[in-house]
């Protein structure tokens, strides 16, 4: 595929009326690793929310995963949201019912409906994720590193090509951030786009790749020794 996975043009992020990001031209291909720094409330959660359809694109060009951002109708979202995983800092995993039905659950909801394939897709991606063995517990009764992984395995279920992650180890303590990131980068590796904003220097130090930074009320790629 040569056509980028992400193509912007002059675009400004807005929350509400007011300009969060303005004059933002970038392309992001296939197979890439993107960060995305920045200080608190600069935009990176804003950036994220714009892609995924969470936040209107009302100014400028953009296409992602195939789709016109700018002419998105609230009926392509859930479409759009089919070909991305969504991977947030607070896992977002249902507390009121084990792994296994927290990935059943989302295999429902985009159109799923094949018993012994959602067994078998649910096992493929807690499999791929290291956490098999976890299918029947409860989200409680696994930890923190554990419970990102299953929403990492969570966000792979339409076997996305991109996956968007917003500070997905902000909440974890920095050997098991590591591991989060190891699998990452191996998904990274195996095909997919990854697209993660970050807070953590000595993660992206240790993990480098193409670096974005909000900053200034724009968001522009840096090198990495300077960060
Ligand atoms: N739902 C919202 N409604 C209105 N303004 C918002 C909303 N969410 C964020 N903002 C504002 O938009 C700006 C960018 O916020 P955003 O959450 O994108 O920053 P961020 O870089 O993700 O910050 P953090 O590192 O704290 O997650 C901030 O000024 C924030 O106050
Ligand atoms: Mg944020």
């Amino acid at each position: 595929m040569s056509q980028p996975v992400l193509s912007l043009q002059d675009v400004t992020i807005y929350q509400d009326n007011n300009a969060v990001l303005t004059n933002i031209s970038l392309e992001v291909n296939h197979g890439e690793f993107i960060y995305i720094i920045g200080k608190t409330g600069t935009g990176k959660s804003s950036f994220m929310k714009t892609l995924y359809g969470d936040l209107p694109l009302k100014q400028g060009k953009g296409t992602f995963v195939d789709y016109d951002l700018a002419k998105l109708r609230e009926r392509d979202i859930p479409y759009l949201r089919r070909k991305i995983g969504i991977v947030f800092q607070d896992f977002k995993l249902l507390p009121d019912r084990n792994v296994f039905d927290n990935l059943l659950f989302v295999l429902k909801a985009t159109g799923w409906s094949e018993k012994r394939e959602m067994e078998v897709k649910i096992n493929e991606v807690l499999d791929k994720v290291g956490m098999k063995t976890a299918v029947h517990k409860m989200p409680h009764q696994v930890s923190g590193g554990e419970q990102q992984r299953i929403a990492v395995a969570r966000a792979l279920l339409n076997d996305p090509e991109v996956i968007i992650a917003d500070e997905p180890t902000g909440n974890l303590d920095p050997q098991t951030s590591v591991e989060v990131m190891q699998l990452l980068r191996e998904i990274n590796q195996n095909g997919k786009t990854i697209i993660m904003a970050t807070h953590d220097y000595a993660l992206l130090m240790k993990f480098p790749s193409k670096t974005l930074k909000c900053d200034g009320g724009t968001l522009f790629e840096v090198v990495q020794r300077t960060v």
